[in-house]
């Protein structure tokens, strides 16, 4: 049965920053092994969305459920053992600790920590490139190679959903390809992932559907290829 359930649905969800409500009657429903995009501007509510899912913030009214349960207002701690894990922007990580230190950092919970090695093992046979640097400092890596890190310790903690924040940010366009690459081959792993960007145009060419907020309010949804092939998606997004 729950197998018929969405992964994630957020229904009619309100979210303000105290007084000031920045994201408006919002739906999303991410499906099983789906690569869900949710795009648009600066400053349109997008990293909001995702902070709530992951238990970061408190909807203002609303529902998020993980596999039809209501998780709003459950810690962060508490979703990432229900198996959310949060990718954030700007990647936050330890960059004079080691490659191998900061991925062991996503193994905290009972669980991963038990099978910590094994997950190490994933990690480096996804990344064979971590593996290969996993001595030196995270800060002496390229930027694209610090981003494979992000994802690796988020996949430490046996994630069954991927929640990630403009991936892409700072990143020459060669390297925005190189990531978007690796995340396209996330759903080798069977993993489900929510990838918010500003970055229209990647991200409807590597996800199956996706989302387009204009501030705070959900504008377009649909099948990727469809937005792509969109006339008001490409003239408003595109830049065609
Ligand atoms: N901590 C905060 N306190 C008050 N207002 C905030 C806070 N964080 C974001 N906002 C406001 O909420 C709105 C949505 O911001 P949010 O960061 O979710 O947008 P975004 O789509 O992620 O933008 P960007 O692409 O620039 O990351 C903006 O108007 C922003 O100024
Ligand atoms: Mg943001």
């Amino acid at each position: 049965m729950t197998n018929q359930l969405p992964l994630l649905e957020v229904r009619d969800l309100d979210i303000a920053y105290g007084d000031v409500q920045v994201v408006f009657a919002m739906n999303m429903v991410v499906g099983q092994q789906e690569l869900v995009g949710l795009v648009g501007g600066n400053g349109s509510g997008k990293s909001t969305i995702l902070r709530a899912v992951s238990g970061m913030l408190k909807p203002k009214r609303g529902s998020i459920l993980l596999q039809g349960q209501e998780i709003s207002g459950i810690s962060p701690h508490q979703l990432t053992d229900l198996g959310v894990a949060h990718v954030p922007m700007g990647r936050q990580l330890f960059p004079a600790m080691s490659v191998e230190e900061n991925l062991e950092m996503g193994a905290y919970l009972k669980r991963s920590k038990a099978n910590k090695k094994q997950n190490l093992e994933k990690v480096y046979a996804f990344f064979p490139r971590l593996l290969e640097k996993r001595k030196l400092f995270a800060g002496s890596l390229s930027g694209g190679e610090q981003q494979m890190i992000a994802i690796g310790r988020a996949l430490m903690s046996e994630p069954t959903i991927l929640l990630m924040d403009e991936p892409s940010l700072g990143l020459a366009p060669k390297v925005v390809q190189e990531v978007m690459q690796v995340i396209h081959s996330l759903r080798t792993l069977h993993l489900t992932v929510l990838l918010v960007e500003q970055n229209v145009r990647q991200v409807l060419k590597i996800t199956d559907r996706a989302y387009v907020l204009e501030h705070g309010k959900l504008v377009i949804e649909g099948q990727s290829q469809g937005l792509l092939e969109n006339d008001a998606v490409k003239r408003a997004y595109l830049g065609l």
